[in-house]
């Protein structure tokens, strides 16, 4: 083991335990809940440790400090804390595990940068707690409305102000300027890495995706004597759909997935009144992603007539092709000799790139498997990300 994957090890090391499910192994760190605030302790623990000052937007989002936080031309990494339900241990973790470190690095090389380097923690990256993927970058970049963001509940009706304690901040161009770019490190989410054998890569683009809510309304009834053909079902129309969602899918080439669903009345016995199934969709393209969404739409309309049920559907985010800065990209390639390539998964780096020059490093995944607890990483990769950060942070904050 090298000394930097032995570093890397034990700092990762201080986080693991915290938020992990003992049944699944998988991870339950939802924004602003226990285990999350702990690692947001955790997080100025490292900043004041390195003598980095920790500032808050008012939004859920903190930023550790290395040099003036008002001087500008500051060079941004990091990522997030929160999960998905039972989610990997490295999906955002990592990318602000390897942000101090990669500090570490620059320091340890006796580097003295002429830009401000700075470490951020995203707040509620997933929308596993409040449905809105990337809450804390839309509302540092004004992406979503106050208002909106600080009425979207938990579920067990816990709004994201009362979580915050406070009204959210909402956009805010001062601190945005003080910016000259955004690089954050992730794990990567697929198999492209392991299949081009590099440890790392920069990535080009996020595939333009959404969530859609499916509400299906029925007539709740008697399972045992309700007769099949005066039945008002919504779970069929429901069930129809996901399979609607899979083929429409695989005709474009896209990504269709229905990966929660709620009941009511959520019995064995009784014919349900409402089923409401969550839509994720993504695609290359935008005209792809949105000819999908319409397909499955109209595909469920029609079954629901079919079904005697009633279906009304919203948008509950939608996040367009992110192209990243491609002369960024081809640069920091250049520099680590990095393979280039797109993904399917959102980051708040895509929310941040319609705001400033914005970059993304994946690291290697074995077997490609993430929003799982399967999902992995070795200390050789995870600290080949390091060096590559501390190589990118070195040519961006010291040229
Ligand atoms: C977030 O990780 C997403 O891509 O859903
Ligand atoms: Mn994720
Ligand atoms: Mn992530
Ligand atoms: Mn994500």
């Amino acid at each position: 083991m090298t000394d930097l994957a032995g570093r890397f090890r034990a700092l990762w090391d201080e986080i693991a335990p915290v938020g992990r499910d003992a049944g699944s192994g998988g991870y339950l760190r939802y924004a602003l809940t226990e285990p999350e605030l702990r690692l947001r302790e955790w997080f100025r623990e490292q900043a004041e440790h390195r003598g980095m000052p920790v500032t808050a937007d008012g939004n859920g989002n903190l930023f550790a400090w290395w040099g003036d936080p008002q001087a500008g031309g500051a060079v941004l990494t990091g990522s997030h804390f929160d999960s998905v339900p039972h989610g990997g241990a490295y999906d955002g973790p990592l990318g602000i595990v390897s942000a101090f470190l990669a500090v570490d690095e620059v320091r340890g090389a006796g580097v003295r940068p002429d830009r401000p380097i700075a470490v951020a923690a995203f707040v509620e990256e997933e929308g596993a707690r409040f449905g809105v993927p990337c809450l804390g970058s839309r509302l540092l970049t004004g992406e979503i409305a106050v208002e909106r963001a600080a009425g979207l509940r938990d579920a067990a009706g816990v709004s994201f102000a009362e979580a915050l304690g406070d009204r959210p901040a909402g956009a805010d161009p001062a601190l945005l300027g003080r910016f000259a770019a955004f690089v954050e490190l992730h794990v990567e989410q697929g198999r492209a890495l392991v299949e081009t054998d590099a440890s790392v890569a920069v990535a080009s683009a996020i595939w333009p995706h959404g969530r859609w809510r499916f509400d299906f309304h029925g007539e709740g009834n008697h399972a045992g004597t309700t007769r099949m053909a005066d039945r008002r079902d919504p779970m069929l129309t429901y069930a129809f759909t996901v399979l609607a969602a899979n083929k429409e899918a695989r005709l474009r080439d896209a990504h269709a997935t229905v990966g929660r669903v709620a009941v009511e009345p959520n019995a064995t016995n009784a014919i349900p009144s409402r089923v409401t199934g969550w839509l994720d969709a993504r695609a290359a393209e935008p005209e792809t992603l949105r000819g999908l969404v319409g397909a499955v739409q109209a595909k469920a309309a029609e079954r629901a007539k079919r079904d005697g049920t009633e279906l009304t559907c919203t948008e509950e985010s939608a996040t367009p092709l992110v192209a990243f800065d491609g002369g960024l990209a081809d640069r920091l390639a250049k520099l680590l000799d990095a393979p280039v390539l797109p993904t399917g998964a959102g980051h708040d780096a895509g929310v941040l790139a319609a705001h400033l020059p914005t970059a993304m490093l994946f690291v290697r995944n074995p077997t490609g498997v993430s929003h799982s607890p399967a999902e992995s990483a070795t200390d050789a990769d995870c600290a080949a990300g390091v060096t590559a950060l501390a190589r990118v942070l070195e040519e961006l904050a010291c040229r």
